[in-house]
């Protein structure tokens, strides 16, 4: 299926983390003992769940998100940002008693990032499993990362399993997976870390990563995606593996850049797409994510993705 073709929006859900990103631009990361003048402070939306699901509404998709934030100006502003984007919130819990999660932001001028998480609320996150199966019933996707209680995650997929929906994992802030996970998962996305942590092998190639992705498979995931930064992503299935390559664009901030890829890729698999589109489409919306600062206010609308360059043609591995 094409893409670009329209059908039905398809149902997304995802488990995640809402956190306030604190944000501060630097001119490169502090040493040791070393006293920096930085160049600005912003209080941005951000969170791997909520951007992720940002990242899938703006593609098309009907998005609900399975959190929880503190009753504080930041949950209230997290849940408004949801909102705004057409995200079912009904799931997002408040719990009274921690903190909505934080996240410091350091951005280098460079681009890159250095962060640092503060669960609060995120950790609270408890499944009502009766909801859950209800809200999976002709959903797509079941998106999941680890900012929330790795045991959350692990019924939610259970759940997931049982109704027939597919799990998109990325396992980041990268932890082991239970043996007993791995076949529950229909599409693993790691970066080179993850990828590393999780196989065991060093990932310093595109060939290393699609030897990294086989030996994952190999544990019951149906594909795998490694995703390279600027060496673009490494796609791996039943039919092999291929290099995607990137663009380059100028680097502002790379912050949600792998949350906005996952999402493209997400709605384009649910819409039917092989996993090469979908690859192709989540390098696309990374691309332009990165030319922007912030993470929620970075990720891309469908329509400015697809009217965004063509990277080169993926290559077998
Ligand atoms: O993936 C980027 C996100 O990671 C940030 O928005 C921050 O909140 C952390 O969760």
């Amino acid at each position: 299926m094409n893409p670009t073709s329209s059908s039905a929006p398809p149902r997304i859900v995802v488990l995640g983390s809402l956190n306030m990103d604190l944000v501060v631009r630097v001119p490169h990361a502090p040493a040791a003992g070393e006293t920096l003048q930085g160049h600005s402070i912003h209080s941005i939306p951000g969170g791997k769940g909520g951007n992720q699901a940002v990242s899938c509404a703006r593609q098309g998709a009907l998005v609900s998100l399975v959190g929880c934030v503190g009753a504080d100006a930041n949950g209230e502003a997290l849940r408004q940002a949801l909102q705004q984007d057409g995200i079912d919130t009904s799931a997002v819990a408040t719990d009274a008693s921690a903190p909505t999660g934080t996240a410091l932001v350091m951005v280098e001028d460079t681009g890159q990032n250095r962060i640092v998480v503060i669960a609060g609320a995120n950790a609270r996150v408890e499944i009502d499993d009766v909801a859950l199966a209800a809200r999976l019933h002709g959903t797509a996707f079941l998106i999941a990362q680890f900012e929330t209680p790795i045991a959350q995650v692990a019924r939610a997929m259970t759940a997931a399993h049982r109704a027939g929906c597919r799990v998109l994992l990325n396992p980041s802030p990268v932890q082991p997976i239970d043996d007993a996970l791995w076949p529950l998962i229909d599409t693993l996305v790691v970066n080179e870390v993850e990828a590393q942590t999780l196989s065991g092998r060093l990932v310093e190639s595109p060939r290393d990563a699609a030897m990294a992705g086989e030996s994952m498979r190999a544990r019951g995931v149906a594909r795998v995606v490694v995703t390279l930064g600027a060496s673009g992503a490494v796609a791996v299935d039943a039919d092999g593996a291929r290099h995607h390559p990137t663009l380059p664009v100028e680097t502002v901030d790379t912050t949600a850049a792998g949350d906005t890829f996952l999402g493209a890729l997400a709605v384009t698999l649910a819409s039917g797409a092989s996993l090469d589109e979908g690859v192709s489409l989540g390098i696309r919306a990374a691309a332009l994510c990165i030319t922007q600062p912030g993470a929620q206010p970075s990720i891309p609308l469908r329509s400015a993705v697809l009217r965004s360059a063509l990277p080169p043609a993926w290559t077998p591995l």
